[in-house]
């Protein structure tokens, strides 16, 4: 009889859709080719590791999740010093607690779903000498070394929705929008949600833009007979004027801001150049949250499936990913080495300009 396999499964950092999946078909697919394993669900992210908080997993506890948003599991965010340590609130390491639940369930592997940041500290967790495999999941589709993450596409779908909503009211009202969406410091979301809803202007962190050009835009258009423009603005969007401060300059800025995001401030620029009613719209947490959309449920179920494959396998350290349609890993020291930003060549880009959209650039 084969020795008993212990995996810790562990969802980190800000929730997404398909976490769900994910954990469903790493359980799924663990019953299913193996039968002396033993699953541990670890409450809130790293804390149930750190403090050795769980929930032993039947095969019925991966039943009728799959359509859940969320994380069963829940989540937490944990300080990360980079490169070095992941601390607690006094700054001490809890690497040292981790190890002991580690040793203490007799782990062979912790299945770690997380972001960007989660990805950085899976590594240090690895580096510690735990077994480690990764999912890639978040929004914010900016984890290196993989096409898209889950979680991404169902943003992209709630973030066109909200827009597509918006374009009624602007247009009744003839007035120009700014929708600010999530995604951190990378453009994909907005991007993609632009583009799909038709927005007039994408603002993303990876062009800089000119208020005056998106202010010339909007006046245009309403010369050329269209009374309302919508404006797609990431919420980490740069003007051509904040990018070149330096990191002390950008903090006293954003702290003696008037507004409370770039969205608000860039309205209210817009509202003085162009003399036209000018609105916020921000959906926030909205955009993370309820059902996984159909593509997304697919791929959190292929990447936990592929997670269980790699842990059969005894192949550790290893992030799951998708390239080129293929589901892959890759190691996970390069999934953790960089962020995959929006390249500013990307056909998406060209494409947008092609068909007239503006980047404010
Ligand atoms: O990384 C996912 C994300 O939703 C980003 O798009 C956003 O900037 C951030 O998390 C919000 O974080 P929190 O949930 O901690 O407010």
């Amino acid at each position: 009889m084969k020795r008993m396999l212990r995996v810790a499964l562990v969802t980190s950092g800000g929730d997404c859709q398909g976490l769900n999946a994910a954990i469903r078909g790493v359980g799924k697919t663990l019953y299913q080719k193996i039968h002396n394993v033993e699953i541990y669900g670890m409450y809130d992210g790293y804390r149930g590791l750190i403090e050795c908080d769980y929930k032993f997993m039947e095969p019925r506890d991966f039943s009728g999740i799959l359509t859940q948003g969320g994380t069963i599991l829940g989540t937490s965010r944990q300080r990360y010093v980079p490169g070095k340590d992941i601390v607690d609130d006094n700054g001490d390491s809890v690497i040292p607690d981790m190890l002991h639940t580690y040793n203490r369930l007799n782990l062979d592997c912790i299945v770690i779903m997380g972001g960007n940041g989660t990805q950085k500290s899976a590594k240090l967790i690895s580096d510690a000498g735990m077994n480690v495999i990764t999912l890639p999941k978040t929004i914010d589709n900016d984890i290196y070394g993989t096409d898209t993450t889950f979680g991404f596409q169902s943003a992209v779908d709630i973030a066109t929705n909200v827009i597509d909503y918006i374009h009624s009211t602007a247009s009744s009202h003839g007035r120009t929008f700014v929708v600010e969406l999530m995604g951190r410091d990378a453009g994909w979301l907005t991007l993609n949600a632009g583009i799909s809803s038709g927005a007039d202007v994408i603002l993303i962190p990876e062009i800089p833009y000119d208020i005056e050009k998106v202010a010339a835009l909007t006046e245009k258009r309403r010369k050329s007979g269209h009374s309302f423009s919508i404006v797609a603005c990431a919420e980490g969007a740069r003007s051509i004027h904040d990018v070149v401060l330096d990191e002390e300059a950008s903090r006293k800025k954003k702290e003696n801001s008037l507004y409370p995001t770039v969205s608000y401030a860039i309205a209210a620029e817009l509202e003085k150049l162009t003399g036209q009613e000018t609105r916020v719209t921000v959906p926030g947490h909205y955009q993370r949250g309820g059902p996984p959309c159909p593509y997304d449920r697919a791929l959190a179920t292929q990447f936990g499936a592929a997670a269980a494959d790699l842990i059969i396998n005894r192949q550790y350290g290893r992030m799951v990913a998708i390239q080129n349609n293929q589901i892959t890993s890759i190691p996970l020291s390069d999934a953790a080495s960089k962020t995959k930003f929006l390249p500013v060549d990307h056909p998406m880009i060209q494409l947008a300009r092609d068909i007239g959209i503006s980047f404010g650039d």
